[in-house]
Parts: C-alpha cells; sequence; structure tokens
C-alpha cells in the first residue's frame, strides 16, 4: 500500500519537484502552503499551478503567511519574483480548500492516525501551529520528513539553512514535539541535483510536464550557479521524500537536534550531535545526548537524481 503523505511546502523550484514526485510515489493526501520561497499568496499559486500542470487534484489548503516570531524573509533571488520564474504555467484551475491548513493538518492526521507521513520542505509553521493548537498531534502521525537545517554549512547564513532560519521557533516546536522525524538537511542536498545534462534530458523529452520543469530548472541552476557557485540544481525537497521509496539510497544516524534560538551569530542553526560518528562510519551510532531524529549524513546522489528524472518522465 502506498505511504500515505501531506506536503507542506513554499513553491519553490524544487517545492514543485518534490510536490510531482509525491504524487507520483505516494497516496497525497493533501498539500498545505506556508511563507518562505515567496509570499503565502506566491507560494499557494505556485503550487495550485505546478498541480494544474501535472493534473494533482489532492486537498490544498493554504496555511501561515508569517513565521511564529520572526519577521518573514524571501527567497526571490533564487526563486524570481513570483517564487517560481522560468516558465509558462497554466493557470489554477483550483482555489484553496475553505479549510485553513493548520487545521487540516490536525484533521488528517486524526483521521490518518498512525498511517500519515508529513514532509514539511518549507519553513515548519503551519505544523508548529498545529501542534500547539492541538498537543496530541505528535503522537497521531507515523512520521514527519523535513527537508530542512544542516549537520554543516547553511545556505541564507554561515550557521543556518533557509528553512529552519526563517522560523527557528518552529523548528524547535518541531524537533522537540516527540513524533518520529527524519532531517534532510543542506548537507546533502546541496551536493544532490540536476546538472545541466539532466535539464536538457527533460527539455528533449517532448513532454509537456518535463518540459516545463526543464525552464524552471535551468532558471534555477542559473540563480544558484550565480549566487551559490553550485554546479547542480539542488533538488533539496525531494530528498525528504527518497526515504519513502528507496531508502538505501540515504545514509543517517539516530542523533539529537537542537534548534539555535539565541545566538547572534547562529540563530537557526541545526545543533546535531556527531560526536559518535567517526569519519567514514556508516553504522548506525546513537550519539551521546537525547536522540530525536534520524539525520541524513550521505546520500547516493546520482542514483537518487536518476529515479527524479524517470519520476518526472512518467509524467504526460
Ligand atoms: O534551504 C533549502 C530550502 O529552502 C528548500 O526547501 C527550498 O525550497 C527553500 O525553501
Ligand atoms: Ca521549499
Amino acid at each position: 500500500m502506498k505511504t500515505k503523505m501531506l506536503v507542506d511546502c513554499d513553491p519553490g523550484h524544487d517545492d514543485a519537484v518534490a510536490l510531482l514526485f509525491a504524487a507520483h510515489h505516494f497516496d497525497l493526501i493533501g498539500v498545505t502552503t506556508v511563507h518562505g520561497n515567496a509570499s503565502l499568496e506566491n507560494t499557494t499559486r505556485n503550487a495550485l499551478s505546478v498541480m494544474a500542470l501535472a493534473n494533482i487534484d489532492a486537498p490544498l489548503a493554504a496555511g501561515r503567511g508569517e513565521p511564529l516570531v520572526a519577521k518573514a524573509h524571501e527567497a526571490t533571488e533564487i526563486h524570481g519574483k513570483t517564487g517560481l520564474d522560468g516558465a509558462t504555467l497554466p493557470a489554477p484551475t483550483r482555489k484553496p480548500i475553505a479549510q485553513h491548513a493548520v487545521d487540516f493538518i490536525i484533521e488528517m492526521a486524526y483521521q490518518h492516525r498512525g498511517e500519515l507521513v508529513i514532509a514539511l520542505v518549507g519553513p515548519e509553521t503551519n505544523l508548529a501551529a498545529a501542534i500547539k493548537r492541538e498537543p496530541r498531534l505528535a503522537s497521531w502521525l507515523r512520521e514527519i520528513t523535513i527537508m530542512g537545517g544542516s549537520t554543516t554549512t547553511g545556505n541564507i547564513t554561515p550557521a543556518a539553512e533557509f528553512n529552519v532560519y526563517c522560523d527557528p521557533e518552529a523548528a524547535a516546536i518541531v524537533f522537540e514535539c516527540g513524533a518520529p522525524i527524519r532531517m534532510m538537511g543542506y548537507n546533502v542536498t546541496r551536493e544532490t541535483g540536476f546538472t545541466h545534462a539532466d535539464i536538457e534530458r527533460l527539455k528533449q523529452s517532448g513532454k509537456q510536464v518535463a518540459g516545463t520543469i526543464a525552464n524552471l530548472m535551468a532558471f534555477y541552476l542559473d540563480r544558484q550557479e550565480r549566487i551559490y557557485g553550485l554546479t547542480v540544481a539542488p533538488m533539496h525537497d525531494v530528498c525528504a521524500l527518497i526515504p519513502y521509496v528507496v531508502p538505501e539510497l540515504i545514509t543517517d544516524i539516530n542523533t539529537s537536534v537542537r534548534v539555535e534560538l539565541a545566538g547572534t551569530h547562529t540563530r537557526g542553526m541545526t545543533v546535531c550531535d556527531l560526536r559518535g560518528v567517526r569519519p567514514g562510519s556508516t553504522q548506525k551510532i546513537t550519539a551521546a545526548t537525547r536522540v530525536n531524529a534520524r539525520v541524513a549524513l550521505s546520500a547516493q546522489s546520482r542514483a537518487l537524481i536518476d529515479l527524479v528524472i524517470d519520476t518526472l518522465l512518467a509524467y504526460p
């Protein structure tokens, strides 16, 4: 039976690929949108446009437009002024459901209790607000998979990854909620992405979805090359979904993750306890401190991206 998944996202170029991947591989129970790469209005419209492009009919609920405490931070330098620049996308064919994302998450977690995986691929504001509203929520979830944080360098600051940095208070609530958590950090996702050849392969397919994604990725790769000096268009978000399809592509450890809230230079940093990890070791090493997450250390990036490309090519 397919994994039941709810994707909370801020499309965003890599979010768009994650949505297509989720709809193909999982029982996509719902999609919720949040501030982040762009305004909530833009991330919501972008999600609905991507879903229209691929004929994905899962319910979509719009969520929070502002972080719990911090002031909103957008990434238009990477994703463009719409949050998803680079291609002509179909206008949304649907509106969000009337229910707010926070209430929708609570309802879906209860309705599918014990079975639902929530994928957080934007700032964690919606799920944090849901946990505050319904303290039993964490016990209803099968797992939370997070694209966020890093065991090494940040991107938006030297110490912090964007999703956690946008709402560190929310990230702290989620990491401390007690549900099983997988963390897929920037340490892995920064080097897991589409090359120019991958983008050309999508373009040459002659398929509408793949061709549109190719145009989006060409824009995104150009920005990533110019701003971060990356040589691939990092597929941050879809990496968080891979463990539910091909878990052997990810090497991870069970350890503790704490979110820094007060550091002058480190606010939004995920402090991962790697003291028990011997360089090059692949054993599942338990860290010395309280374990609250399964943290990715590395991925077989080429095989992972090949799976993502094949998935995109499966669309018309
Ligand atoms: O740091 C990478 C994350 O920030 C990804 O989720 C990307 O979409 C942006 O939201
Ligand atoms: Ca995202």
